[in-house]
């Protein structure tokens, strides 16, 4: 499979660098090809624009899009802010993923106009699991992405991996690395599901 990989993150020395970098090991040892969206790095604009909002797709959106038709798998890598996407990812699907392309009806939340990809959210967050689960977090975001957002796009299989505790210790940082690299290895091929298999 081509897999791409999609980071929001300023900082290359950041967690979720790190995260990106070793799903992506993991997917290029279990023989897939690889690609990488540096969204910071690469200076994607996140805001939506008054040529967008009246139907006319801007060059930045198409070469995203582009993208995404040579990707046979997704994969999303960004920190978890105020129990949401950061601005930078929610700017690129809000752009990217838009009407007419990628969907063009609501009534049925598993029909795409795009073809069934592998989709993963690998989510980087300070709060521990517990903390995330006792307060009903992780299945609030599951219902607003697995469940609300991503079948839009055709995503199926898809997953959801809170790296819970991301801010901890260095063997909980090295374990959840791991955890990445696992699901680089791991990658099941597209259509292979229809409900999402949340982490
Ligand atoms: C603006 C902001 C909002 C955040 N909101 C949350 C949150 O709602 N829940 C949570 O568990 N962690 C939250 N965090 C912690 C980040 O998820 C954590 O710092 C990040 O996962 C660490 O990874 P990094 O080194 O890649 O930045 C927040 C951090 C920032 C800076």
């Amino acid at each position: 499979m081509h897999v791409l990989t999609v980071l929001d993150h300023p900082n290359p020395a950041s967690f979720s660098a790190a995260a990106a970098a070793r799903f992506m090991e993991g997917a290029q040892a279990a023989g897939h090809t690889v690609e990488l969206a540096d969204l910071h790095a690469e200076g994607f604009n996140p805001l939506w624009t008054l040529q967008e909002s009246e139907g006319d797709t801007p060059k930045d959106v198409l070469a995203e899009q582009d993208r995404i038709a040579r990707a046979d798998a997704i994969c999303l890598v960004f920190p978890l802010f105020w129990w949401g996407m950061p601005s930078m990812t929610k700017g690129w699907v809000d752009r990217v993923w838009s009407w007419g392309w990628a969907y063009d009806q609501l009534d049925d939340r598993e029909v795409s106009l795009q073809k069934p990809r592998t989709g993963v959210l690998l989510i980087p967050a300070g709060a521990r699991s517990d903390e995330i689960e006792q307060e009903g977090y992780g299945q609030s975001l599951d219902t607003a992405w697995i469940k609300g957002t991503l079948g839009y796009f055709g995503w199926s299989p898809r997953r959801m991996e809170l790296l819970c505790g991301s801010t901890g210790s260095l063997d909980r940082r090295q374990a959840l690395l791991d955890r990445c690299h696992q699901i680089g290895l791991t990658l099941p091929e597209p259509g292979s599901g229809t409900r999402p298999n949340a982490g």
